[in-house]
């Protein structure tokens, strides 16, 4: 699959100022929070990140692992990420510009990884069940999957009416497509919610949620041999 819903431009031209919106960074910081708190995360840990933006969650999660690859199709984005990595001093990140849903860009990962995660980025990836499959191919056996998106919405979030997204996810029908893909300890809780005037001009509220999930380690052979005589 490839994805059909080229964001790429979009987020090029908003990466100078994206930063600047104070509604993105309490996004973030929640979802950093609820990511830290909610995923076990060690040192030992190969991460990857899709849809890294210009990395108000990555530079809080990395810390927490030994190596993260941080992905994302717009370069622009990447470059005020690459910024905060050259300013900070932080060595355990590498960027990569490519899609996660293109099998052709994903050649240039190095699989498996043992914790994926992403934040708001899940509604721009046009064939959801298809890509959790993708997900799941690319975790290690037992890895985590954390996605933090909207909850399922009246398609009013986004200011552009002809920008293609989906209007956030029913946690119902999300759980049902992690289970078909083979994820188990599947999990959801409210990281925050956004207070925003919506497109109609309307005040409302938009629940975040962060939904968890492992890919089931691979049960040894020799759990089930015969016990020696
Ligand atoms: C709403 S922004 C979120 C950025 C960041 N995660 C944050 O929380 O601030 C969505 C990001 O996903 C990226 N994106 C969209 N489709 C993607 C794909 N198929 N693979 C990788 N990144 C993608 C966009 O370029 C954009 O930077």
């Amino acid at each position: 699959m490839k994805n059909n819903w080229h964001s790429s431009e979009k987020f090029n031209r908003q990466a100078a100022d994206f930063d600047s919106n104070p509604r993105r960074t309490r996004i973030a910081e929640a979802v950093a929070t609820a990511i830290t708190k909610t995923v076990p995360l060690k040192g030992s840990t190969e991460g990857l990140e899709f849809g890294c933006g210009t990395g108000l969650v990555t530079m809080q999660v990395a810390p927490r692992l030994r190596h993260l690859t941080a992905i994302d199709t717009s370069h622009r984005m990447l470059g005020v990420l690459e910024g905060k990595l050259i300013a900070s001093g932080i060595k355990n990140i590498e960027t990569l510009c490519l899609d996660l849903s293109s099998a052709e860009d994903r050649r240039r990962l190095k699989a498996p990884y043992d914790f994926i995660y992403s934040s708001m980025t899940l509604h721009h990836i046009d064939s959801t069940a298809p890509f959790i499959g993708i997900l799941f191919n690319m975790l290690s056996d037992g890895g985590t999957l954390a996605i933090a998106d909207l909850d399922h919405e009246e398609g009013l979030f986004h200011d552009d009416p002809e920008e293609k997204v989906h209007p956030g996810f029913d946690r119902k029908k999300l759980t049902e497509m992690l289970e078909q893909a083979g994820f188990a300890g599947i999990s959801f809780k409210t990281a925050h919610t956004v207070e925003k005037k919506n497109r109609a001009g309307v005040d409302a509220s938009y629940p975040i949620f962060l939904l968890t999930a492992h890919k089931p380690p691979l049960i040894s052979l020799s759990t089930f041999s015969s016990p020696r005589p």
